[in-house]
């Protein structure tokens, strides 16, 4: 009896071996079998390569010819992504396991990469787009910082080492002036700022810091004319994934050491 059972495990045994061998052997053939798709024969003309997120196959004179992603993009399809049909990797599902990045980054100042968003060196509000090497300070508003793992502006709460916006040093529970603003302001709540508008016929009071019946020294009675486009202007910046043009290039000078708190 006591052999039979031990004969019994000694079969279960090698077969879950074999099993895995067998499954082993299955995922390996599947890895082979995944190839370039030939793009020559397909109606875009482009196509993934099989090993690297960051090169694609396009059909030129009838020649499969391979490409590289600009710096820091990954391929993403012909007509999609931010250029050249490839896109920031974290945008989507384009660069995954087994499937890496093969060319190294080839940063240049605030750039890791010469495409790509990336955090800024000194402050929690500010980051960088970058765009064919040349860096453009953006500014996170509304409150918001910059999230990296988001790579866009986030609530304080998600941002790790920059919970407390330093708008809200002074007084953790105060309200803020907003630049010029008559009617906004900012309020912090126990150190995260919330922009904040006084209600209607009211005015931001900067001595007292509380919305008042106008006039104040700096405000009348408010009319209803449309903000100034500077603040327009800002609103826009809001949205960073919108604003990947290129524009002047900004001069920090003070090195990429990053304290963060
Ligand atoms: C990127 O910049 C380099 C040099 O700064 C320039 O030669 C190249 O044409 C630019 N590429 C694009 C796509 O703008």
């Amino acid at each position: 009896m006591r052999c039979l059972q031990k004969l019994c495990c000694n079969t279960m045994a090698a077969c879950s071996y074999l099993l895995n061998i067998f499954a082993l052997c299955v995922s390996f053939a599947f890895i082979s079998c995944v190839q370039v798709e030939d793009p020559c024969k397909i109606k875009s003309r482009v196509a993934a390569d099989d090993k690297y997120c960051d090169k694609y196959w396009e059909c030129d004179g009838g020649q499969a010819v391979q490409y590289d992603c600009p710096n820091g993009l990954v391929f993403a399809g012909k007509h999609r992504g931010v250029t050249e049909g490839c896109d920031y990797p974290w945008r989507s599902n384009y660069c995954e396991y087994p499937k890496v990045q093969i060319n190294p980054p080839n940063g240049v100042e605030h750039c890791d990469w010469l495409y790509g968003i990336f955090g800024h060196e000194t402050s929690c509000t500010r980051y960088w787009t970058c765009w064919n090497g040349t860096a453009t300070e953006q500014l996170c508003i509304g409150g918001l910082l910059y999230n990296e793992n988001a790579h866009s502006c986030d609530w304080p709460e998600n941002v790790d080492g920059c919970q407390k916006h330093p708008l809200c040093n002074e007084d953790p529970n105060g309200n803020v002036p907003l630049g010029k603003s008559c009617n906004r302001y900012w309020q912090c709540q126990g150190g995260y700022p919330r922009l904040q508008r006084c209600p209607a016929m009211l005015v931001f009071d900067r001595r007292s810091l509380r919305c008042v019946v106008p006039p104040t020294e700096e405000c009348d009675v408010p009319t209803t004319t449309p903000p100034p486009p500077e603040e327009v202007q800002e609103e826009r910046q809001q949205v960073p994934h919108k604003s990947h043009r290129p524009s002047q290039e900004y001069q920090d000078p003070q090195g990429r050491s990053r304290p963060r708190n």
